[in-house]
């Protein structure tokens, strides 16, 4: 069996999640940017880090595999709104049904867990992209906020890191 761990992260917690269960299951992790052959593996363990609905890096690694019939897919999202928010989760999961095959989106284990950010690490583009955001729904009152709108406003402009390791043991008993 060859396994592989890919992720993709712009400021680290999917890499945190990923080099973690890379340590707990002897898969090595490496980022999306460093797949060479995807159809090389029979298991392919993705976490990416959520990003305006899209999975960072997803769509374009897992649009080269082909030949899916002898494959395991688990796919893992990283992100800042509460990850047992049920209305949270399927807009997650009807996101990943538009960015991948459906033979992949049949065929796959999904998972979510929650990340962090560091506004004073965003890059300008992420730092204007939220404010716009931001500014477009603080004023919606709190009965209507979405767990994503929720999340974002609770944690504007500062730094929170939701990271918990222990939230990686039902993908490692999937694994
Ligand atoms: C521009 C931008 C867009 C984001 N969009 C979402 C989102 O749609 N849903 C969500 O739950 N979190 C969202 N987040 C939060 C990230 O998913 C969260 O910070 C995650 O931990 C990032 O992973 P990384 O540290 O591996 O890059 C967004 C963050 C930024 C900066």
């Amino acid at each position: 069996m060859n396994n592989i761990i890919i992720y993709g992260s712009h400021y680290g917690t999917t890499k945190q999640y990923a080099e973690e269960l890379s340590r707990r299951t002897n898969i090595e992790a490496i980022s999306f940017e460093n797949v060479k052959e995807i159809n090389d593996y029979d298991k392919i363990i993705y976490l990416g880090g959520l990003y305006a609905g899209g999975v960072l890096g997803m769509a374009k690694t897992l649009k080269k595999l082909n030949q899916l019939s002898n494959k395991t897919i688990i796919l893992v999202t990283v992100g800042l709104a509460d990850p047992t928010d049920e209305e949270n989760v399927n807009n997650i999961r009807n996101n990943i049904k538009r960015q991948v095959q459906k033979e992949v989106f049949e065929k796959a284990k999904i998972f979510h867990l929650r990340g962090g950010i560091d506004y004073s690490k965003l890059k300008f583009a992420h730092k204007t992209m939220m404010k716009l955001l931001y500014n477009a729904v603080k004023n919606i009152s709190q009965e209507k906020q979405t767990a994503e709108n929720r999340a974002m406003i609770e944690t504007y402009n500062k730094k929170v890191n939701f990271v918990d390791f222990s939230t990686l043991d039902k993908i490692i008993n999937e694994i």
